[in-house]
This record gives C-alpha cells, sequence and structure tokens, in this order.
C-alpha cells in the first residue's frame, strides 16, 4: 500500500521509521501468536534448528549487527552453538563446518548479493538455509528452504533502524520457541517482555529533544567519536558507530570497553566523544573504569545507562528491560543521536552519499 511509505509530517523517512518501532514490535507479537497467545514459528523451521548442531548467521551492515545479538539470544535462550559472518568474507574463506549445519541469512531487503552468493553456494554443499527478511518474495526469501518475516513494512531511509530491532524480536522469537520445543527452561515470557520492550520504545521516542540536546552537545563539531559497550553492549555500540557513520560522515568506531586502551586509547584528545553504553550488571562497574581512563586523557563521556544501573554522571537513562532485550531499546538513543547528528551537519539524512538501500552487485 503506498500510503503506507508516505513521509506524512515527518521531515525524513528515518525518523518516521524510528518512531515505527514500538508498532512493529507489537505487529510482531500479533503475528508471531497463536490463538493460546503463545509464540509460534513454523514446525518445520524448529526442526531444522532442533536437528543441527550449529547455525551459521549470514549477513552484511546492521543486519550482520543484529546477527551479533542474534547469537546471544540463540545461544543464551536456546543453548544451541552460534557463529556470525559477514557475508562477503564468509563465501571466499569459509571456517570449518560442522556436520549439521544451519544457514541463517539476515537481510532487510532479501536482495544483498554478498549474502546471496553464499547462500548459492552452501545450497549446493546441500546445507539447511533460513532467510529473515522484511520483504517476502524478495531473492534471498525464494531462493532458501524456509523464511521468516520482520513484518517491519517497508523501510525506505539508507539507514536502517526499524528493520534492526524487527530482526532482533524475531531472532528472540525464534530462539524461544526452539528452547521451548526441546523442554529447555526460558525463565522469563518473552511475549510480556517484549510488551514492555513497546513501551520502553515509546518513552525512547519521546525523548528526543534530549537526544537533540545530546547529539548537539557531544558531535557538533567533532570529527571522531567512539562508541564503547561490553558483552551485547558491544554489539549496539558497533551499530551505533555505524549508524553515526553513514548519515552524519563523522568518523566513529565501537570497541569492546576493554579494548580500547590496548590501541585505539591513542587517538583521544581533548573533547574526543565517548558513548559508553551501561545495560549490563555485570559489566557496569567494568565499562565505567573504561570511561574514567578515557576521561582521565580529555574524553567528553556520555553514558547512556539501564534504570537500576545509572549512575549521578549519565546522559541518559533507558526505562529497565530484560537483560538479554536491552539491545532492542538501548539501540534507539543511538538512532536518534546519529539522525541529530546528521541534520546538525546538513547531512541529507535519508540518502547519503556513496551508500545503496539494497546492494545487488559483490
Ligand atoms: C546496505 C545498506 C545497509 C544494510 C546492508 C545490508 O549496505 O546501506 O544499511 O545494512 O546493505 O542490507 P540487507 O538488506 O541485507 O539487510
Amino acid at each position: 500500500d503506498a500510503s503506507d511509505i508516505e513521509k506524512g509530517t515527518y521531515p525524513h523517512y528515518m525518523l518516521k521509521e524510528i518512531d515505527e518501532q514500538p508498532l512493529v514490535m507489537r505487529k510482531i507479537i500479533q503475528t508471531y501468536q497463536n490463538e493460546q497467545g503463545e509464540l509460534t514459528i513454523n514446525p518445520e523451521i524448529i526442526s531444522a534448528m532442533n536437528e543441527s548442531d550449529r547455525v551459521y548467521i549470514i549477513a552484511a551492515g546492521t543486519s550482520y549487527h543484529a546477527g551479533l545479538v542474534g547469537k546471544q539470544f540463540i545461544e543464551g535462550i536456546a543453548k544451541l552453538p552460534v557463529e556470525v559472518h559477514i557475508a562477503s568474507e564468509f563465501v571466499y574463506n569459509m571456517p570449518l563446518l560442522t556436520e549439521k549445519p544451519l544457514f541463517i541469512f539476515i537481510s532487510q531487503s532479501g536482495e544483498t548479493a554478498d549474502s546471496r552468493a553464499v547462500l548459492v553456494k552452501v545450497k549446493e554443499m546441500g546445507y539447511r538455509t533460513l532467510t529473515i527478511t522484511n520483504v517476502p518474495g524478495s531473492t534471498l526469501s525464494r531462493e532458501a528452504e524456509y523464511t521468516l518475516l520482520l513484518h517491519a513494512g517497508p523501510e525506505i531511509a539508507v539507514a536502517s533502524s526499524k528493520a534492526y530491532t524487527a530482526q532482533l524480536a524475531v531472532l528472540a522469537i525464534l530462539a524461544e520457541v526452539t528452547a521451548k520445543s526441546q523442554n529447555i527452561r526460558v525463565d522469563f515470557d518473552l511475549v510480556h517482555e517484549l510488551g514492555i520492550i513497546a513501551n520502553a520504545m515509546e518513552v525512547l521516542c519521546d525523548s528526543k529533544e534530549l537526544f537533540e540536546h545530546i547529539s548537539r552537545e557531544f558531535l557538533s563539531v567533532t570529527r571522531n567519536a567512539f562508541f564503547i559497550g561490553r558483552g551485547v553492549d558491544y554489539y549496539v555500540c558497533l551499530e551505533g558507530a555505524l549508524k553515526l557513520k553513514e548519515i552524519s560522515y563523522i568518523q566513529a568506531e565501537g570497541f569492546a570497553g576493554g579494548e580500547l586502551k590496548h590501541g585505539t586509547i591513542a587517538l583521544i584528545e581533548e573533547g574526543t566523544p565517548i558513548i559508553a553504553l551501561a545495560t549490563q550488571e555485570s559489566v557496569n562497574l567494568s565499562i565505567r573504569g573504561n570511561v574514567k581512563e578515557v576521561v582521565a586523557r580529555g574524553a567528553n563521556p556520555c553514558i547512556i545507562s539501564m534504570k537500576g544501573l545509572n549512575m549521578d554522571e549519565d546522559s541518559f537513562v533507558i526505562p529497565e528491560v530484560h537483560e538479554l532485550l536491552t539491545p532492542l531499546i538501548s539501540v534507539i538513543p543511538m538512532q536518534l543521536i546519529a539522525y541529530y547528528a546528521a541534520l546538525h551537519r546538513d547531512c541529507d539524512v535519508d540518502k547519503p552519499r556513496n551508500l545503496a538501500k539494497s546492494v545487488t552487485v559483490e
């Protein structure tokens, strides 16, 4: 429906798509629920998960970052080992595979040539394949054995936002349904937790002014920026840095908190912005230790923490959600900060230079 892809009152598709995330969450919960209110997935897909001894996630760009979080979900909830690979690397530099791999392709567009090259190759080798995509009937969907849809609605802005959180939600559901089929105990109710996520997303989307302010304070004059986090926060930092690079052209990198001091700390100067994510209790103190290390060298810190783990010096506190699912909301400050940074710099938010929404060449 063409009216679905109008900008309406929004100045940019990206802002509209960021705002749609709570709706997309609710749509996903609804679509993946059966009449009894339980989450459900095509049993053939669940059998493919259960018959495999390892999942290989293949993706590019933002979808690769979703894959990294997906590994945490599938290993943490379904206890199935997962490897995550960049499509363009995997095709030439294949790792030693296990006996019964299942390949999961994550792709918003379903058209990424790098991912398709892997799909063609592993199909020739006789392996099982599943595509998680936003576009029904797309190439990766048609050519894989199975498909799971994101139901995020068309994503127009080149920089992906709602597709990323939709990918995370679908991966969490896949992990949960697989775990239950194996009688693995899941100590939380995912439907309930995703509902909490949708509400928390709304709170964040209503805090735009604050993110505009943070963006102005930390990113208006800088040439570079670093994002640091530990564990799953690190993966969200990779995505945060990519968002900022893509649309504001500020040179940005995401680092594992403890790794910064092994080289990159040399780049810290007076005023270098460091955006730190602290949503995980087990590493809350250590990531704050890393912030102190860079502040001692002049960095300008912006700490985004989760309620319950927050401290006085934090710039923004996100609502409390299940610890495993924090990437679904901690990415929203990253998206909004990048959006406003691009806006403040007069960049073309929806159509950044040199980038295409789907890259159909290898
Ligand atoms: C392009 C886009 C990125 C996207 C990547 C993967 O490079 O500019 O935003 O993350 O492709 O796209 P896919 O459709 O496979 O998720």
